[in-house]
């Protein structure tokens, strides 16, 4: 019920379009001139390193900070509580923000569709919860009763938005799965060897496509030797095999992401999973794959 009135009110607001793709091209023009290490501080605040997206980590922060100061802020009124319990708390969920807001927009550059329009009214929304909390916090810093009165309105204001931010987050994820493992509910051979092709099917230097038990594999063949990895993009899903090989490294032609085919590894964001690998082998006239290790036991 809620759901869907969300639902229906974020995809009339026609003008989130515009202002994402906005945002995009800002984000996109700070990264631009930085070259090389600009595309690695990018992966670097997508999650790539960690493998697993940074910016949920972070917003479980001011989440917690924030409810724990509007406890504080409230028990305080009473005397049984200094107010500066409630001031830490928001100083320490602020500085998570601040690193949820950037790794945020980091990740809406890649989004597309009604996945763009969710993914800006979440960020424009956990960006004011922020300017609210840090104008909130500058009124405790400058101290004085009025002062502290508007800051904890301020508070209170900003983690209504803050919930309804965070709805919108929970949504982003679990409704349509922005940023979640492309490749954690495909099925592939785990049990038998599967024949994908014969030898001279797969060329030096070459990346080829093949259906591995409905699995769709990409296999490519460096130093004499074959290589396999699921050819579904951990990102997004975008076909590998459409993308750029440079030696053992694919480069997904959707968003760029980047693996090694030989250890299925993740080198370049936006995506933060690595790539299931398969074993394969050489058996007469036969090219066989197997998964390399089971993909959900
Ligand atoms: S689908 Fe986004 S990088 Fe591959």
């Amino acid at each position: 019920m809620i759901a869907s009135l969300v639902d229906r009110v974020v995809r009339s607001q026609r003008w989130l379009d515009p202002t994402g793709a906005f945002i995009q091209r800002v984000v996109g023009a700070i990264y631009k001139p930085l070259g090389g290490p600009g595309q690695s501080l990018k992966s670097f605040l997508h999650g790539t390193w960690l493998g697993h997206a940074l910016h949920p980590v972070l917003t479980d922060v001011p989440l917690g900070a924030w409810t724990v100061a509007i406890v504080a802020d409230l028990v305080a009124y009473s005397g049984k509580l200094k107010p500066e319990v409630g001031d830490f708390c928001v100083l320490i969920g602020l500085v998570a923000a601040y690193g949820a807001v950037v790794t945020g927009y980091n990740d809406h550059h890649e989004t597309i569709g009604h996945e763009l329009r969710l993914a800006t009214a979440h960020g424009l929304l956990m960006t004011l919860t922020t300017a609210l909390y840090t104008a909130s916090f500058l009124l405790r810093w400058l101290g004085g009763g009025s002062a502290r009165d508007l800051a904890v309105v301020l508070a209170v204001v900003g983690y209504v938005l803050l919930i309804s931010a965070a709805y919108l987050g929970g949504d982003l994820v679990f409704g349509i799965g922005l940023m979640v493992n492309r490749n954690a509910f495909i099925d592939g051979p785990e049990e038998n060897f599967v024949r994908v092709g014969r030898p001279q099917d797969f060329a030096e230097g070459q990346m080829k496509q093949v259906d591995a038990g409905g699995m769709a594999v990409l296999v490519v063949r460096y130093g004499g030797q074959l290589h396999a990895i699921s050819n579904t993009c951990a990102h997004a899903g975008g076909p590998l095999d459409e993308g750029e090989l440079d030696g053992t490294r694919v480069t997904c032609p959707w968003h760029g992401s980047r693996y090694d085919v030989v250890t299925g590894h993740v080198v370049r964001g936006p995506a933060t999973f690595s790539q299931p690998t398969l074993n394969v082998r050489e058996n007469g006239d036969s090219v066989e794959v197997i998964l390399s290790r089971s993909l959900h036991e």
